[in-house]
């Protein structure tokens, strides 16, 4: 098992950019016991509330929208190049159907109550603090919401608090 350390927020200095838009994350959460978890492209990090935060959204369909949406936090899970074959297939298998942790050969470990893996390189732990279903009437025309949403399935905004960020690396 690779050690792990907490950095705090002014010590991390990667690139939001390429981390969540090139390298891209898991979101993972526990309901019920079962833990179930998706690969995201779209998020953002920055500071809301007074608060270090993520941004993340989720489309309804998502069977990790239940498993957000019971639980109180969530972790963000970083894996570097080599799990990119993983991360396409945590993005196109859905936990409804399989034991998606499993068939990707991932561990889940804890931080108290929130769920990430032990072969991510870098995990943040967030706790909700606001979500909100993007509604069709906010968009503006620049953004062609039906080229995005053919089916209107709308993302829902979730903003988490970072409560911490561990580096295996
Ligand atoms: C590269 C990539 C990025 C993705 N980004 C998001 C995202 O930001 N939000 C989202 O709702 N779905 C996103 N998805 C789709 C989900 O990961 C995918 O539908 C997944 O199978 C859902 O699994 P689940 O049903 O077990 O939750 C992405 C998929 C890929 C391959």
């Amino acid at each position: 098992m690779k050690e792990t350390k907490i950095l705090s927020p002014s010590e991390w200095t990667e690139n939001p950019f390429t981390l969540i838009g090139k390298e891209w994350m898991l979101v993972a959460a526990e309901k019920d016991g079962r833990v179930n978890a998706m690969t995201a492209a779209w998020g953002g990090l920055g500071v809301l509330f007074g608060k270090n935060v993520a941004f993340v959204f989720i489309r309804p369909q998502r069977y990790t929208k239940e498993f957000v949406d019971a639980a109180d936090t969530m972790s963000l899970t970083f894996f570097g190049e080599e799990y990119r074959e993983m991360m396409g297939y945590m993005g196109k298998a859905s936990g409804r159907d399989e034991d998606k942790v499993a068939k990707a050969g991932l561990t889940v470990v804890h931080d108290g109550e929130t769920p990430y893996f032990e072969e991510a390189r870098l995990t943040l732990i967030g706790r909700k603090l606001y979500a909100q279903d993007m509604k069709e009437a906010c968009f503006m025309d620049s953004v062609q919401p039906e080229r995005w949403y053919p089916e209107k399935d709308f993302h829902t905004l979730y903003v988490i608090e970072l409560e911490k960020i561990l580096s295996a690396e």
